[in-house]
């Protein structure tokens, strides 16, 4: 599969060499830099999901949480699936309204924060109980007010990209496991509860196969356990590929797997089931480009690495330091020339050599191109003169999100979205040092 077609660097997408230059020109390096065109396919994509009584498609809003980015994603139809109250403010200060929005989270709500919960609730938020204390904390409110409730069962199983992704099995604190299921039904026959959603996510990226296993899994859990719900909710963790020798998970195939499945489930109980999924990863990931300029070279001898220092790294995009995440390389000369790209470097003439991307921060992790033990693996690519850039695809999801931001005193970079139209629009301005130092006060 080719990335770069006719100056465009994604098959499907609007981004070019040309508005990476004229991005890296207007706002100062380095900037996120978002592709509209790709975040609208991947939103009808998704939508489009074979299902069998109905879907309802969450953007999980921890993968980027760009106030403009979830306008965006939620007029073209889609909720929003979010970790913690502070998600669902900033939803709701985005202008969502609470119907739109599920909470799924490890924290028990407690004095104001209770307060607020409750009136979300009311005012149409779902709330997705996730341990014995939230179903303690939040029965009564649900039946004296008659709102049903979702549940989050973590099955003992999951599968992730790397260990730390998986949320599904004895290692992951995610949910009630399903060893205590007994003083779930226990609690909700005492109560009278109404379980109208049982809700599993078994983590980030994993093999598509476990995905599919799981629709068996959690279809199961609800035909015993759960009489009351109308929504199974698969959650999110499609794995989407970043570099070119990985494969994305096909959520055609996913769907109508699961849409067999749930008439099935009908044939044999009578009951439709409405779906439920929450992917954050298919939505942005490769809708996302850090761009980053070349602020210097080292070489460490004949048996070391030659280094192309970077002005941003494990600040900016966490990712490979923290899971041994691979992103793409794009080297591209000040004037607009694409020197290389990891799509396609038997095409490229260039001089390419194994080469190590390294960031500004005072750490030997600062690498983009590290593997899971944090080992640096040096990647074939061209050798670009200070002030080129290099772009580091697949940065739409839990990069600007989850980044170390300021550590080394370093700003957090632009957010800057390319429209459909070809223009650029900034999205969030990039930080400043006063706004680091704003809640800092003197001995
Ligand atoms: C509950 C829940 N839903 C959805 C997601 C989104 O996962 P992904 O970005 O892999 O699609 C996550 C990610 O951690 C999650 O914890």
């Amino acid at each position: 599969m080719s990335h770069w077609k006719n100056g465009h660097i994604a098959p499907f997408g609007n981004m070019t060499t040309e508005s990476i230059v004229k991005a890296s020109g207007q706002f100062s390096t380095p900037i996120y830099l978002y592709d509209e065109t790709v975040i609208l396919q991947k939103c009808k994509d998704v939508l489009s999901m074979p299902n069998a009584h109905g879907l309802t498609v969450r953007y999980a809003m921890k993968a980027n949480a760009n106030r403009a980015l979830l306008q965006l994603i939620t007029e073209r139809g889609l909720h929003l699936d979010s970790s913690t109250l502070n998600e669902v403010c900033r939803a709701h200060r985005a202008g969502i309204t609470y119907d739109k929005i599920m909470l799924t989270s490890q924290e028990v709500p407690l004095g104001k924060d209770r307060e607020d919960l409750e009136s979300m609730i009311l005012e149409g938020l779902t709330y997705n109980i996730c341990s014995l204390q939230q179903l303690d904390l939040i029965a009564e409110f649900a039946v004296l007010n008659q709102k049903p409730m979702s549940i989050r069962i973590n099955p003992g199983v999951g599968a992730g990209e790397s260990v730390t992704r998986n949320t599904g099995d004895k290692y992951s604190s995610f949910g009630i496991h399903l060893a205590n299921i007994d003083k779930v039904i226990q609690k909700v026959n005492e109560t009278g509860l109404v379980i109208n959603q049982v809700h599993v996510h078994i983590g980030s990226g994993g093999d598509p196969e476990m995905w599919r296993d799981n629709i068996d899994r959690e279809l199961e859990i609800t035909e015993n356990y759960f009489p009351n719900a109308k929504i199974v909710n698969l959650g999110g963790g499609f794995k989407e590929a970043r570099m070119p020798d990985e494969s994305s998970a096909d959520i055609q195939e996913l769907g109508a797997y699961a849409k067999t499945r749930f008439e099935e489930f009908e044939n044999r109980t009578g009951r439709k089931l409405h779906m439920g999924i929450e992917p954050g990863t298919y939505i942005v990931a490769n809708a996302g480009y850090l761009i980053t300029s070349v602020m210097d070279e080292k070489w460490s001898g004949p048996t070391g690495f030659e280094f192309i220092i970077l002005d941003a790294g494990m600040e900016s995009n966490t990712r490979p330091l923290l899971y041994g995440s691979r992103h793409p390389f794009y080297v591209i000369s000040k004037d607009g020339k694409l020197l290389s790209s990891e799509f396609d470097l038997n095409s490229m003439k260039s001089e390419l050599d194994f080469r190590v991307v390294v960031g500004r921060c005072c750490e030997s992790g600062d690498s983009q191109s590290l593997d899971y033990q944090g080992h640096i693996i040096p990647r074939n690519m061209a050798d670009p003169s200070v002030g080129d850039l290099v772009v580091i695809g697949g940065t739409g999801a839990y990069c600007a999100a989850m980044s170390l931001k300021n550590y080394n005193s370093l700003l957090q970079p632009a957010e800057v979205l390319l429209r459909e139209n070809g223009k650029l629009q900034l999205i969030r301005k990039q930080q400043n040092l006063d706004q680091i130092l704003e809640n800092e006060i003197d001995i």
